[in-house]
């Protein structure tokens, strides 16, 4: 019998939305027979062994966050060996082009490239505005750059279906023998 392919699920993340989004999609894989790692970015010390990435982040100001950046500037060589799904949760993909201006304004494209991602995939987050510190709370009043006023953007808009539907792409794409 062949071996699991092995995937690697890191994560970025500052309130634990993406973490249970990476975590949901570890258990799809796993009912696709693959042999999955979740781990948050900030942990790991190496990315060897792997026959894909699953790579997502928060967006916080307009950008993932931090340590997702000095994660795939220090895994970045490596990274660039097997295929690469990338995927952001925020909340201006939830206004009216939404989705368009995340893709243009809040990813490093170049960065995206030379790791040779695959698919990026944009997801509505969750936020809840009496769990974030007041700092937080400045930085989004602040930075956010979309047209809701912040306070109007306040619950779980996770789509699990949405998740799902991308998980599946990526399963059968992984399926499919290396071309
Ligand atoms: C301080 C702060 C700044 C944020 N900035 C943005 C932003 O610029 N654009 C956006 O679409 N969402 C923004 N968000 C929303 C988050 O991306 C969203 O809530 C996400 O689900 C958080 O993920 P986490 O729970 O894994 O940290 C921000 C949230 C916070 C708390």
């Amino acid at each position: 019998m062949k071996a699991a392919k092995k995937v690697l699920i890191a994560y970025a993340t500052v309130h634990g939305s993406t973490t249970e989004i990476a975590e949901y999609m570890a258990k799809l894989l796993g009912e696709h027979h693959f042999d999955v790692t979740t781990a948050n970015v900030e942990t790991l010390e190496s990315v060897a062994g792997y026959d894909a990435y699953i790579l997502g982040s928060a967006i916080h100001a307009g950008m993932w966050l931090p340590s997702m950046s000095r994660f795939l500037d220090r895994f970045e060589d490596e990274l660039a060996k097997a295929p690469v799904y990338f995927f952001v949760t925020c909340i201006r993909v939830l206004e009216p082009e939404g989705e368009q201006h995340v893709l243009e304004h809040y990813l490093h494209r170049d960065t995206l490239e030379r790791i040779h991602t695959r698919d990026i995939a944009v997801f509505a987050g969750k936020l809840r505005l009496d769990a974030i510190d007041l700092r937080d709370r400045w930085t989004l009043a602040l930075r956010y750059d979309g047209s809701h006023a912040p306070g109007t953007i306040n619950d779980d808009y996770r789509d699990c279906n949405i998740i799902h539907d991308w998980t599946a792409r990526v399963c059968s794409a992984l399926d499919k023998p290396a071309s």
